[in-house]
């Protein structure tokens, strides 16, 4: 872990929000603090009183934090509620008029979808929904493009008491298959295809291939024509426009306890097995509310534009229910930054008037080295924050972003959280404190985060050590579907139970600000997105000429991290020609595997893996090798030293 924990940034700028920002903000310093001394002197008020305020209950809890079953807490577990009605019907009478959706397709089309008509979308589509046989609990599966309708189905599901749970629609059919198969999902909901760095990625095609290599508890797909690419419809195919056929547009919510499912969204962790990541509804609605206001400090006649994908939690929290929650205007894109060409986010700001950004540093980095004319062609200048998310974002990335986008004036929220918190966690207040390029500033208020050593003791400042969570939060993940266990011992066996184990490391400066330095565990982040190295491992080892295979992670200057892929073949070592199609064959299968986030960018071929006396996987000697480095690592007890050549490619 050390080599992890070292920390080498010494970044010392410190950033004002400006005047006239500060003026505006929901919240300033004095609030700021108010709200910190509040949760500090009295936790359980604190949430207690901002659920009765942020969320319309149908019936009011009166029990806050249910810490009897400590590590399941339980928020608000006897009030009753329905996330669709917060997000929808509460606004009808003063907004329903107000654009909730401006969506853009990759091909230029463009709609706009006001509360009301987004209402009886959801509506008809829950009325739908139910007359295909689904309930309250069973597990729908989403693999749709990102469209307007992926949220429908998001809150339609909502509305019923299903239980949704998005696969990204850049996973492969086999992890499709897998995702369903864990989930006992009863439906998919899908789209024939979606339009994608100028190319229809069929969706539908992949959803056949996953039913034809077994998803059992599958009875109905549900297909949305997106793209008008030609499907093969089969016995449990319907149209989404069949099933909305005569639907009315009213439904009345189901009402569910605030602890009951919400979604499941699957993660990578240290195994092959990805993780189902289950939240409750009601303390879910209420991180991602107040987190919109404090972190996005989103007022009246704000655009907001969160560019996250919903098969992942940023586009749960800030784009299918937070700013849906507040009463929000929002942009749905559905492509990729640079089709037709590297102006298009800069575009997409300037037609539908953004004000509010956020985005990823690895598509912030991957825009700055187009270089700045494309941002100069639009008028950004209706954007008065901007925010990232993901993975750290290096210094060099955030003051492009602060100058040549936000042209000096725009405050940046660096937030970090992740799928398990299921909203922000530790981020900038911008009306209310200055930020600092690469750190994500301080806990927000009622989290209480720490860094600590092994013993769970917190550390000096500016010292690296582990990020914890100390006391439960409304939002957090519940368990692991299916494996509580894995969630027991993942995410607090390692302090006793006492506190959340984050896995990832941090360390805190003198003035309290934190700055995240990267995973403890096997999980690399590849643009933004966590992949285990067990998952790539376990997709390689499947082929039929692979033996064995170790991955690890080397640093990209646009990925943020890189997949190298060592791999012993069945047979003779590939060299040569043949080693060149071997390659091209592997990357290929792990996007059949996986997906295409997961294809190694490097695989190099060996006699044996280097490995210990007791047989362990030298795997920060193989770091050390795919980063190029020289090798300090006593390789002694290997037993043919050889082998460091060849990985190295140099035999
Ligand atoms: O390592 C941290 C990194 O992303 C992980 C969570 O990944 P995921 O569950 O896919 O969620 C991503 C979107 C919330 C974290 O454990 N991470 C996320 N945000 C940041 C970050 N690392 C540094 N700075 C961030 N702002």
């Amino acid at each position: 872990m050390s080599e992890n924990i070292e920390s080498v940034l010494n970044e010392t700028r410190l950033f004002e929000p400006a005047e006239d920002f500060v003026a505006r903000a929901r919240i300033k310093a004095v609030d700021l603090e108010a709200l910190h001394r509040k949760a500090e002197s009295d936790y359980e008020g604190f949430w207690g009183d901002l659920a009765r305020e942020e969320i319309d209950w149908h019936k009011p809890f009166t029990k806050t934090l249910d810490d009897s079953r400590a590590p399941h807490f339980g928020w608000f577990t006897d009030g009753l509620l329905n996330i669709s009605w917060n997000c929808l019907d509460r606004h009808l009478a003063q907004r329903g008029d107000q654009a909730a959706i401006i969506f853009e397709g990759e091909p230029g089309d463009t709609r706009r979808i006001s509360y009301r008509e987004l209402h009886a979308e959801v509506c008809r589509f829950a009325n739908g929904l139910k007359a295909q046989g689904v309930q309250k609990g069973d597990r729908v599966v989403i693999y749709m493009p990102m469209i307007p309708e992926a949220v429908v189905a998001m809150q339609a599901c909502a509305r019923i008491g299903a239980i949704h749970s998005v696969v990204f629609g850049g996973f492969s059919a086999e992890a499709l298959r897998d995702r369903v198969n864990d989930a006992g999902a009863k439906m998919i909901v899908t789209s024939d295809g979606g339009h994608r760095g100028g190319k229809v990625v069929e969706l539908k095609q992949a959803v056949d291939k996953a039913i034809d290599h077994g998803c059992p508890s599958i009875e109905k797909v549900v297909v949305f024509k997106r793209c008008g690419n030609d499907v093969v419809m089969r016995k449990e195919d319907v149209w989404w426009h069949d099933v909305i056929a005569g639907q009315a547009d009213q439904c009345d919510p189901e009402w569910v306890d605030a602890e009951h499912p919400l979604f499941l969204l699957y993660t990578s962790g240290s195994t092959g097995k990805p993780k189902g990541i289950q939240h409750a509804t009601g303390g879910y609605l209420l991180n991602a509310i107040v987190t919109n206001k404090w972190v996005f400090d989103m007022h009246d006649g704000d655009v907001f534009w969160c560019t996250a994908d919903v098969g992942w939690i940023t586009g749960h929290s800030y784009v299918a229910y937070g700013p849906l929650a507040i009463g929000g205007t929002e942009v749905i894109y559905e492509g990729t930054p640079t089709v037709p060409d590297a102006g298009r986010f800069w575009k997409v700001c300037q037609d539908h008037g953004v004000t509010i950004f956020y985005t990823a540093p690895t598509a912030i980095r991957a825009l700055m080295k187009l270089g700045e004319t494309w941002p100069e062609k639009y008028d950004l200048s209706k954007l008065r924050l901007l925010g990232t998310v993901g993975e750290p974002i290096n210094p060099e990335a955030w003051m492009w972003y602060h100058t040549v986008i936000g042209k000096e004036r725009c405050p940046i929220v660096d937030t970090w959280w992740q799928t398990e918190t299921g909203a922000h966690m530790i981020a900038p207040v911008p009306g209310a404190m200055p930020t600092k390029p690469g750190s994500c500033t301080r806990p927000l208020p009622g989290i209480i985060a720490d860094v600590v050593n092994e013993e769970g003791h917190p550390v000096g400042a500016n010292q690296g050590g582990l990020l914890v969570i100390k006391k439960p939060w409304p939002s957090m993940l519940r368990t692991i579907w299916g494996d509580d266990d894995r969630f027991r011992k993942t995410y607090w066996g390692q302090f006793g139970g006492k506190y959340y184990l984050a896995g990832d490391s941090a360390r805190r400066d003198e003035d309290g600000y934190f700055w995240i330095m990267g995973r403890i565990d096997d999980v690399l982040n590849v643009s933004g997105h966590r992949l285990g190295t067990m998952e790539v491992e376990s997709a390689l080892v499947a082929h039929p000429r692979v033996a064995e295979a170790a991955v690890v992670g080397r640093p990209h200057d646009v990925k943020g991290e890189a997949i190298v892929a060592f791999v012993i073949c069945k047979g003779e070592r590939p060299t040569g020609a043949t080693a060149e199609a071997m390659l091209k064959e592997l990357r290929e299968w792990v996007s059949q595997e996986i997906g295409p986030i997961a294809k190694p960018d490097d695989i190099r071929f060996a006699d044996n893996l280097p490995k210990t006396r007791s047989g362990k996987i030298m795997r920060r000697l193989l770091r050390s090798i795919a980063r190029g480095e020289e090798i300090t690592q006593d390789t002694s007890t290997l037993e043919n030293e050889q082998v460091v050549l060849q990985l190295q490619g140099k035999a």
